[in-house]
């Protein structure tokens, strides 16, 4: 069971290896000039078959891993597959809590990382407040942080830290190349992979039209759904009444909803008043980093009986008689009922993490300190490998 396990893991892995030349370029480079030689690096990012392909790039440079994913996505069989690789230590599990993912970041952690690179800011969190981690302040050479969520988290909610962290959800490779095409594509696969139901003619009310929900509602479109838009800044919705979507305010919007889906990196976007007023059958799911964007705890209170109808799906029957149908337990739909962003698109953003830590590694603290955006050289340099790799030198280029 365990080798089949570990196979399946690897050969995942496989597949993905076979479709990230950006990173195979950065692997060839990183097994001769060895940049993390000697050095240990923690990551909390989702561990899916793209990641698997990262470590390996990471351990070709010479790194020793301790990596953990996020609740709801880990590959439990890329996981196995990852912890039979030598200098590599994976935790976590697909079914693990909140409370159990944290655990996993403090066992990768305690391994006394010399770099880091954090997914939602949970890596950060733990050195801004436990004791055993305040150490690390003083040592690390620096950190990278994945995401939009993240990027909020350490710039409105936690104290500087001694050490530079590049926020890579700051470059517009990333926000345009993963959080619109990619994300855009892969939330309408994990939609249609979790309930198997038709997407044309459907009323999807998008909540939060920023990089992420704005890819949504294109690929939404592309399927024949009818996409309304709800946001709390204007000008947001100012530019989706003008890409031609509907925008209405949530009370209007709500109550005509065939599926819900949140994107917005904020807790509660879909609060308890919001869910007042969802209709019968109604559909609900997030993509956004946390699954706190839909008020769950709320949503279980009013739910008298709870029947899980699909592998992805539950039926939750209210206490007023409505029946609401929550996807992916409110975790990122696109990961926990599919495989996250397309492969290529993987390649690009993980590249743009290998070349940040590559220099943190290089100058680490001779850096300045503090929550700043990859270098614009980095980004110059990994646009043009994929414009290499997806224009230039692609088969059809030939
Ligand atoms: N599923 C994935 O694979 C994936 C990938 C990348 C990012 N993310 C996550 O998706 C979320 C959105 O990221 P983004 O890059 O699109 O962010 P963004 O900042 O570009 O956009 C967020 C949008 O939500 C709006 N918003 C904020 N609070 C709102 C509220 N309460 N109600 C309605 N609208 C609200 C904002 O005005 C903004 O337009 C983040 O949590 C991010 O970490 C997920």
């Amino acid at each position: 069971m365990r080798e089949e396990t570990i196979r399946s893991g690897r050969t995942r892995i496989e597949w993905a290896r076979a479709h990230m030349p950006i990173m195979e370029r950065i692997r060839a480079r990183f097994a001769v000039e060895r940049p993390f030689e000697g050095l240990t690096i923690g990551i909390c990012l989702h561990v899916e078959a793209k990641t698997g392909v990262w470590v390996e790039t990471l351990t070709a440079g010479g790194a020793k891993i301790r990596v953990t994913g996020s609740p709801g996505s880990t590959q439990d069989d890329v996981a196995a597959a990852l912890n039979e690789m030598p200098g590599v230590v994976a935790f976590g599990a697909r079914r693990e809590t909140y409370e159990e993912h944290l655990d996993h970041c403090r066992a990768v952690l305690s391994g006394r990382p010399d770099l880091i690179a954090d997914n939602g800011a949970d890596l950060h969190g733990l050195i801004a407040v436990e004791v055993p981690f305040a150490g690390l302040k003083g040592t690390l050479r620096g950190a990278t942080e994945e995401t939009t969520t993240g990027g909020y988290r350490l710039r409105e909610e936690m104290p500087p830290f001694g050490f530079a962290t590049w926020v890579i959800n700051d470059t517009r490779a990333k926000r345009v190349v993963e959080n619109r095409y990619g994300v855009g594509s892969s939330v309408v696969d994990g939609l249609m992979r979790a309930t198997n139901l038709m997407l044309h003619g459907k009323t999807v009310v998008l909540i939060g039209y920023g990089y992420c929900g704005s890819g949504v509602a294109q690929r939404l479109r592309g399927m024949g759904a009818h996409v309304v838009v709800v946001d709390t800044d204007p000008m947001t919705r100012l530019e989706a009444h003008l890409e031609g979507f509907r925008t209405l305010p949530f009370d209007h919007a709500l109550p005509i909803a065939d599926i819900v889906v949140t994107v917005t990196g904020r807790t509660n976007a879909l609060d308890a008043r919001m869910l007042a007023l969802l209709p019968d059958n109604c559909l609900i799911a997030n993509a956004g980093h946390f699954a706190t964007e839909i008020d769950l705890p709320h949503l279980r209170a009013l739910a008298v009986e709870t029947v899980q109808v699909r592998e992805h799906v539950e039926a939750l029957r209210l206490q007023d008689g409505r029946r609401i149908y929550l996807v992916a337990k409110g975790n990122l739909i696109n990961l926990a009922a599919g495989d996250g962003n397309p492969i290529e698109i993987m390649d690009l953003g993980l590249a743009l993490q290998s070349l940040s830590l590559e220099q943190l590694a290089r100058h680490g603290r001779a850096l300045p300190a503090g929550v700043h955006s990859v270098r614009a050289d980095i980004e110059a340099e990994v646009a043009a490998l994929a414009v290499r790799a997806w224009v230039d030198e692609a088969p059809a280029a030939a």
